[in-house]
């Protein structure tokens, strides 16, 4: 399948790195509006370059655009690409309005078209290992997940020097005009909702509690860089999402069940461990004493993966993560026609999701949802024998 990307920023580098790991993917090209940033990546990945969106849409070689600008611009981009008639893969938040994710996901539907969302870090081996566990009555009765996406004081790290690999800065205005929440909820929304499935209603508080982050000028939107949500899905199962660029980076998960805790280090790495704990009579105990609760993590054991992680391409200094897995499975989902396990309507609901926790005032809290969607399968090599 020929894919290209629009927007050549500090993401894309993430994109190109991890692109050989799906030789069914072809990059034809990328375009970007800002014509130095579209030279310099072209000619570092060696690709052609637009001169603009427009060129590039109007190039029936291309089946697929990558949509990769500022969250901004994805509503834009994303229905320009539908309208001409490619499948579209975008960066996460799908759009920044649930109206506008709403048309994407109906425009698709009625041209027939392909339309997801990152994060795809639900299909790594980390996130597979840990919902077979799960399907397998590993914790018995499941009650609660406590999700943390807490990501260190950003702004007092040496931000401004961050540059991708082929030399886009990290855009730090942008990162925190939009939130860490925008940016960051859905890598454990994704799981969550693959898991136990639809979220009924949301509760969410989300603040400013960090107002001066060092940036001159200051910045225009004062977007929340802490929130917390619980959610409740369909299944009757609770999630507690925490997330902030203040507490101490912690991109943990627990899974807290009757028969046992399931717990994952870090969805950012599709090789971080998964641990279980089964709790019987003497876990309990110890989970209760004040003495034996420090010993409590010696009763956890690592869980083989799934699988290996299986890619080989890595983006240089970036998380142990594929991005390009995400579009190898909505090209495979199209090629094999079959429903993609980031489908529009999973894209919609994790985006409905991540704006009622970014927005509670205006969205209203509880919130309850409007969007739904069909069991999501796992990967075959994760599949239950
Ligand atoms: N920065 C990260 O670490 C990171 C990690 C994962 C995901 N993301 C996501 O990736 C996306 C892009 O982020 P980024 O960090 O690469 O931003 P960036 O600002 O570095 O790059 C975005 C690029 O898109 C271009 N662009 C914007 N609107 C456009 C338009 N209408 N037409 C053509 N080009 C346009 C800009 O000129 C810019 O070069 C965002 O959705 C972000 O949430 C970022």
């Amino acid at each position: 399948m020929r894919i290209a990307l629009i927007g050549c920023g500090y993401v894309a580098d993430f994109y190109a790195a991890t692109l050989p790991n799906h030789p069914q993917l072809e990059l034809a090209g990328v375009a970007d509006r800002d014509a130095q940033r579209l030279s310099q990546f072209a000619a570092h990945y060696d690709t052609r370059s637009y001169g603009s969106n427009e060129e590039l849409l109007t190039d029936s070689s291309i089946d697929l655009v990558v949509n990769l600008t500022n969250p901004e611009s994805h509503f834009e981009i994303s229905r320009a690409c539908l309208e001409a008639g490619k499948h579209v893969y975008s960066e996460k938040p799908l759009a920044m309005k649930l109206e506008q994710a709403r048309e994407l996901t109906e425009l698709a539907k009625s041209r027939r078209l392909g339309l997801s969302s990152a994060p795809c870090n639900v299909l790594g081996e980390a996130a597979q290992t840990a919902w077979k566990a799960i399907r397998g009555q590993d914790l018995g009765e499941i009650y609660l997940a406590y999700a943390e996406m807490d990501d260190g004081l950003i702004h007092r790290t040496n931000f401004r020097e961050w540059k991708s690999e082929s030399g886009a800065p990290w855009p730090y205005r942008d990162e925190f005009e939009v939130g860490c929440t925008l940016e960051h909820a859905g890598y454990y929304l994704c799981w969550l909702v693959a898991f136990f499935g639809p979220a009924r209603n949301v509760t969410a508080f989300s603040a400013q509690i960090v107002g001066d982050k060092h940036i001159d000028p200051p910045l225009e939107v004062a977007a929340p860089d802490f929130s917390v949500a619980c959610i409740e899905f369909e299944s009757g199962i609770v999630a507690r999402l925490t997330c902030s660029i203040a507490a101490p980076p912690d991109r943990s998960l627990r899974i807290i069940g009757e028969q046992g805790v399931l717990i994952v280090k870090d969805c950012w790495d599709y090789g971080s461990p998964v641990l279980l704990r089964k709790r019987t009579p003497f876990a309990i105990r110890l989970e209760k004493s004040r003495v034996g609760s420090r010993f409590i993590s010696l009763l956890n054991r690592r869980l083989p993966l799934t699988r290996k992680p299986s890619f080989q391409f890595r983006s240089a200094g970036a998380t142990a993560m594929d991005f390009c897995a995400g579009i190898a499975e909505l090209a495979d989902s199209i090629t094999e026609d079959r429903r993609c396990r980031l489908s529009a309507d999973f894209s919609l609901h994790i985006n409905e999701l991540t704006l009622a926790i970014q927005n509670p005032e205006q969205m209203g809290t509880p919130y309850r949802m409007t969007s739904s969607l069909d069991p999501v399968a796992p990967m075959p090599w994760a599949a239950d024998s």
